[in-house]
C-alpha cells in the first residue's frame, strides 16, 4: 500500500505552544512530543503497519532539512520520498498524487498531524480498499451538533445517529482520486478532505471504524492530550 502524508501546513492554531517550548514558530509537526517531533510518531506508526510499503511526505521546502533529520534519526526500513506541498492541504495532496509511482493502484492519505493513529488502523483501511474505492476512518460523534446561521441562531439539530466525525487515513483508488482532484481543480472546489472531492463527483465513500484516540494535533490542548495518551501507551508496553 502507498501512503501519502500531508505535512506542508504551518500550524497557525498551535500558536503559543512554540513560545512555551522556547522556540520561534514553525510547522507544528516539528514540535516536541515526549522526546520526538510530532511527525516522527506518525512515521513510526506507518513503519509498524504491515501493509504500508511506500511513504510520500508533502512538505514545504523550508522544512525539508528538518524532515531529513527526522528520517535520519528514525532510519526506517520503508522507502520515503519528500514531495513539495502546496498552499492548501488540497494542493498538497494533488502534488502527492502526481509523485506516486506509476504502479500505485490504491493510496492512503493520512495527515501528519494525526500522530496517534495506530498501525492496526492503517492495516484496517488497507484491507478495506479490497472492497471499496473510497473510504474514510471515522467515529460516531459524541456531541449533539447544531446547524447555525450567521446570527448564531440554531437552524437545525441533525439526528446524531447519522453523524460521523471524519478522520484520516482516507483510502482511494488512485485513478479515481486523481480524476476527482482534477475535477475539483478545474471547477474551483475548495474542500478540507479528499473524501469531499470523491463525494462531489458522485462517487461512493464508505466509513471504516476509526479510533477515538486518533485526534488531529491542532491546538496546544491537543498536544497535551496526545502526550497523555502516548505516555499511557508507553507505560502499558513496559508493564
Ligand atoms: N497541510 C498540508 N499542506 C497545507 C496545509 C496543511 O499538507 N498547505 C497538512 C498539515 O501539515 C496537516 C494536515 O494537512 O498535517 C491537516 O491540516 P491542519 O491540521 O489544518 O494543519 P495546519 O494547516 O498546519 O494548521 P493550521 O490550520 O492551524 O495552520
Ligand atoms: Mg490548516
Amino acid at each position: 500500500m502507498y501512503l501519502l502524508i500531508p505535512a506542508a501546513g504551518s500550524g497557525k492554531r498551535m500558536g503559543s505552544e512554540w513560545q512555551r517550548q522556547g522556540k520561534a514558530q514553525r510547522n507544528k509537526l516539528l514540535l516536541d512530543l515526549i522526546g520526538k517531533p510530532v511527525l516522527a510518531w506518525t512515521l513510526l506508526a506507518a513503519e509498524a503497519s504491515s501493509t504500508i510499503e511506500w511513504i510520500g511526505i508533502m512538505g514545504q521546502p523550508i522544512d525539508f532539512d528538518d524532515f531529513n533529520q527526522i528520517l535520519a534519526d528514525l532510519n526506517l526500513r520503508k522507502p520515503v520520498t519528500l514531495i513539495q506541498g502546496g498552499s492548501t492541504r488540497q494542493e498538497s495532496v494533488y502534488n502527492g498524487l502526481q509523485a506516486l509511482p506509476t504502479e500505485a493502484q490504491h493510496v492512503l492519505i493520512h495527515d501528519g498531524a494525526r500522530c496517534l493513529a495506530t498501525p492496526e488502523l492503517f492495516d484496517r483501511c488497507s484491507a478495506s480498499l479490497k472492497q471499496y474505492d473510497g473510504l474514510v476512518a471515522a467515529v460516531a460523534v459524541k456531541d449533539t451538533i447544531k446547524v447555525v446561521d450567521e446570527t448564531m441562531s440554531i437552524q437545525d439539530t441533525p439526528d446524531r445517529a447519522n453523524l460521523w466525525a471524519a478522520q484520516t487515513p482516507q483510502g482511494f483508488s488512485v485513478p479515481l482520486l486523481k480524476q476527482s482532484h482534477d475535477e475539483g481543480k478545474a471547477k474551483g472546489w475548495e474542500v478540507t478532505d479528499d473524501a469531499a472531492l470523491f463525494e462531489r463527483c458522485g462517487l461512493p465513500v464508505y466509513i471504516v471504524p476509526g479510533e477515538e484516540t486518533n485526534l488531529k494535533v491542532t491546538t496546544p490542548v491537543d498536544l497535551a492530550i496526545a502526550q497523555f495518551i502516548l505516555q499511557g501507551r508507553t507505560q502499558q508496553s513496559e508493564s
